[in-house]
């Protein structure tokens, strides 16, 4: 049997796999399994071509069969694939520690490389709860978080997630969770208009950590924009603002880039793109752009230096995981920052961006069932609405009729029951842009036609 090319029992054998958050019974129904990939094109196993409008899921930003990247993976498949994480690490690991540490923004000196996202989120928070005990202030342990977050799905970091469904199946969580509103200018929950609200939601943030009582509170976590809630993105003074109130409060920011980071905005980190330095900063998903489980935190050197200290004094980071600063995974993220910066990808992003931007826009004028177009870089959203005057939803949803029916004309997207969204790996071209924005028409066109 071929490791790559194994037959199999279709659909009997999909019976023994489960996919993320999907309902097995309905995706065997027309099973999308892919079989190669390359550039922004992926083939399922019957030859059929998706495009892929959603870098996998906010992953591949350098493309699929990324050779630079390839040829680092195999070289260090055959060097050495696996370091024993307590008693040692690697070359790569320590260059690709350092090379993190140099592309964070400055301050965050001090890197800790894992496997995957909840991986990092658990990490940040571990690491917060930690540094709090061993700096005279055990009691600040809870954390201020946002409706609509998605920060992870293990038992921690799920406790701050801000979507019921998601986490309700597995509660009671942890305690010290405390929800407060995302900045969603087009619906905005207290009723205000920006800019005369004075970006209200962000203020407001002080006013919790007071009631809450600022000894207690050990961390604001939030992603800059927030995927889940339809590519939540906050006006230019929200983390500025944010950063203000938590320094006024000794509370650690505590930035998800998961998604954001390594490009995807425009910036190296959407730290970069909204101005604001966090005081942890959680990345994974293009930190390898897929080529191998990768992921890590990068802090301060304020709270690296409660981690540091003589071997009796017992105050090392209490945490590791079996494949972090897994060699292979290390060279994998070495070979991708490069690719960022000798093929300029974040400059192609911008430029690419705005063109995307440009045609949702026009796509926007031309068809009324879209409210509101947000994002940065190349990461896009558009909220879908019944009634652009009012903002009245669509009773039933069409979001995610609207992603069936692109996923039918070969475009991968992220689809919900009320938006939409686009994040094309940073390679993409303009001309690559209206093919998918071509399709993406094409598909409202074909839902808009049905409605009852
Ligand atoms: C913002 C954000 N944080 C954390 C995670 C968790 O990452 P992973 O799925 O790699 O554990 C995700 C995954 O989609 C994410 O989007």
């Amino acid at each position: 049997m071929s490791y790559v090319t194994p037959n199999l029992s279709l659909p009997e054998d999909l019976k023994k796999i489960v996919l993320d958050f999907r309902q097995m019974s309905a995706f065997m129904q027309d099973p999308l399994i892919i079989d190669r990939a390359e550039g922004i094109y992926y083939w399922d196993i019957h030859g059929n071509l998706l495009i892929d409008g959603l870098s996998g899921i906010f992953v591949a930003n350098y493309g699929h069969g990324n050779r630079t990247i390839i040829d680092a993976v195999k070289e260090q498949l055959e060097r050495l694939a696996f370091t024993p994480p307590m008693h040692g690490t690697s070359p790569q690991a320590v260059a690709l520690a350092n090379k993190i540490a140099a592309v964070t923004p400055e301050g965050l000196n001090t890197v800790k490389l894992l496997s995957g996202g909840s991986e990092a989120t658990e990490a940040a928070m571990k690491l917060a709860r930690q540094y709090f005990k061993q700096s005279g202030k055990p009691t600040k342990y809870k954390v201020i978080c946002r409706n609509f977050a998605y920060h992870g799905a293990t038992m921690g970091v799920l406790s701050y997630n801000g979507v019921e469904r998601r986490r309700s199946p597995f509660e009671p969580l942890l305690s010290g969770a405390v929800r407060v509103h995302p900045p969603t200018c087009y619906r905005c929950p207290f009723e205000k208009t920006y800019p005369e609200c004075a970006v209200f939601c962000a203020r407001t943030v002080e006013d919790t950590i007071r009631m809450e009582g600022p000894d207690t509170v050990a961390a604001v976590l939030m992603e800059p924009i927030g995927n889940t809630g339809g590519i939540i993105t906050p006006p230019e003074e929200y983390f500025p603002i944010l950063r203000e109130i938590c320094d006024r409060n000794e509370v650690l920011l505590i930035f998800d880039e998961i998604i954001t980071g390594f490009g995807r905005t425009g910036n190296m980190f959407a730290a970069d793109t909204f101005k604001t330095t966090p005081d942890i900063l959680c990345m994974g998903k293009g930190m390898s752009g897929g080529y191998a489980p990768l992921s890590g935190i990068a802090f301060s050197d304020r709270i690296a230096e409660a981690f540091w200290g003589p071997e009796e004094a017992g105050v090392e980071f209490a945490h590791g995981h079996t494949y972090a600063a897994n060699p292979v995974a290390a060279a994998a993220g070495l070979a991708a920052l490069q690719e960022l910066e000798t093929r300029n990808l974040i400059h192609n992003c911008r430029e690419v961006g705005a063109y995307l931007y440009q045609k949702l826009l026009e796509l926007q004028e031309e068809l009324e069932v879209i409210g509101e177009v947000r994002g940065k870089g190349l990461l896009y959203g558009m909220e879908l609405v019944k009634d652009r005057a009012s903002k009245s939803q669509f009773s039933p949803p069409i979001g995610v009729r609207l992603g069936k029916e692109a996923l039918k004309r070969g475009l991968l997207t992220r689809f919900d029951p009320h938006w939409i969204a686009l994040a094309p790996p940073l390679i993409v071209t303009t001309s690559d842009i209206d093919e998918i924005v071509g399709l993406l028409h094409e598909s409202l066109k074909a839902v808009l036609q049905h409605l009852d």
